[in-house]
């Protein structure tokens, strides 16, 4: 194992026939850290882990490990693991075999293969299925095996690319748990690829939010959930109300609302400005303000998610624990802390019309 203390990537760029999947990513990664790669589907995040891993050349910039150039080392002397979305297990291979299928490459003594790979096994709770072939195990049960095998070899850095999505909710909850144990207990770095918002806010201890194969922010799950950079970062964030209007010292005026609403803005915006309120369904409050229809109501066990209208047209997202149903007229308010105010540059045309 190459340990490290920090790993760099500088301006790493990556295109496919001539149209860049990744644009100049930066990035400094710690010893110990848990990273999430966040963003919507075509974002670029397997590009970048792929990237990272040396399973795809870049096209620009490059990765350092502490003072050491490592982009122009292939994949297998990077010395990391690699936990693959369809977990890539050997299906000829029995689960010993499969984890310890690294440490056989790397000519391990035979008494040490045997205790490292048993204790791996050990650890993702797998030692009644050592001798099964991975058709034989469940999902979750997979997943574990891909998991004992990258992390056998002792890697620097483990990169996991969306390891949860094909199991079940019970299940990837479980899982998200157990891999933050794991990187504790074995003091791993890793870097975690998710288009799940809740998974990487959970787990991470910084997240990089990804769009059209740039970096919208990084930061601490704290920061990127209550201080979004932009509305797609907020977008992507839960802030399901978008609301276009013009500024004014600190309020907007949102198209179809009928008053002037006050909020926070995140940076400086110019009078008569376009801009977009930004707010989350759970943090509109019922009573005072702005009467508004139910349209439509779903349950949610503890809470319902509604859509409303204002008199002018204006649809809201709401969710609260109050049994609203379709036709229920009911007033909200928008706490002006929770309350965002974005320029509305980054707005596609058509939208900030
Ligand atoms: N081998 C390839 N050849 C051509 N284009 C590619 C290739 N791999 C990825 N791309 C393109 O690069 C962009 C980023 O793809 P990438 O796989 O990194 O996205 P992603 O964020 O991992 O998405 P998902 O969440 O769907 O897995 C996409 O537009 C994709 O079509
Ligand atoms: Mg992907």
């Amino acid at each position: 194992m190459t340990g490290f203390e920090t790993l760099r990537l500088d301006g790493v760029t990556r295109r496919f026939a001539g149209a860049d999947a990744l644009t100049g990513l930066d990035l400094e990664i710690r010893r110990g850290e848990f990273i999430a790669l966040l963003g919507p589907s075509g974002c670029g995040k397997s590009t970048a882990l792929n990237c990272l891993a040396g399973l795809l050349p870049l096209s620009a910039g490059s990765i350092w490990r502490d003072g050491t150039r490592l982009d122009t080392l292939p994949a297998e002397r990077r010395g990391f693991g690699m936990v693959f979305q369809n977990y890539a297990l050997f299906p000829h291979l029995s689960v010993q075999k499969n984890v310890s299928f690294g440490l056989r490459m790397r000519g391990v003594p035979r008494a040490e293969l045997r205790r490292r790979t048993q204790a791996a096994i050990r650890l993702v709770h797998l030692e009644e299925h050592a001798t099964k072939l991975p058709g034989q195990l469940s999902g979750g049960q997979q997943q574990r095996v891909a998991i004992a095998r990258a992390v056998v070899i002792e890697p620097s850095l483990v990169l996991m690319d969306e390891p949860l999505s094909n199991l079940d909710a019970k299940l990837r909850l479980e899982m998200r748990t157990e891999i933050r144990k794991l990187h504790q207990d074995l003091g791993l770095t890793t870097v975690y690829v998710t288009h799940d918002q809740e998974e990487a806010l959970s787990m991470a201890d910084r997240l990089v939010v990804l769009r059209s194969g740039r970096v919208q922010q990084i930061g601490t799950p704290e920061e990127v959930h209550t201080r979004p950079a932009n509305r797609h970062v907020a977008d992507f964030l839960g802030f399901r109300n978008l609301l276009p209007g013009f500024f004014e010292k600190d309020t907007i005026n949102i198209k179809g609302l009928g008053v002037r609403t006050a909020g926070s803005p995140v940076r400086t915006i110019r009078d008569g400005a376009p801009a977009v309120a930004a707010i989350r369904p759970e943090d509109i409050t019922l009573g005072g303000g702005v009467e508004v229809t139910v349209e439509v109501a779903e349950y949610h066990g503890r809470e319902i998610a509604a859509e409303a209208r204002t008199a002018d047209g204006l649809t809201l997202h709401l969710r609260t624990p109050q049994r609203l149903a379709p036709g229920d007229k009911v007033a909200v308010t928008f706490p002006p802390e929770k309350l965002l105010i974005f320029p509305a540059d980054d707005l596609p045309s058509e939208e900030a019309a």
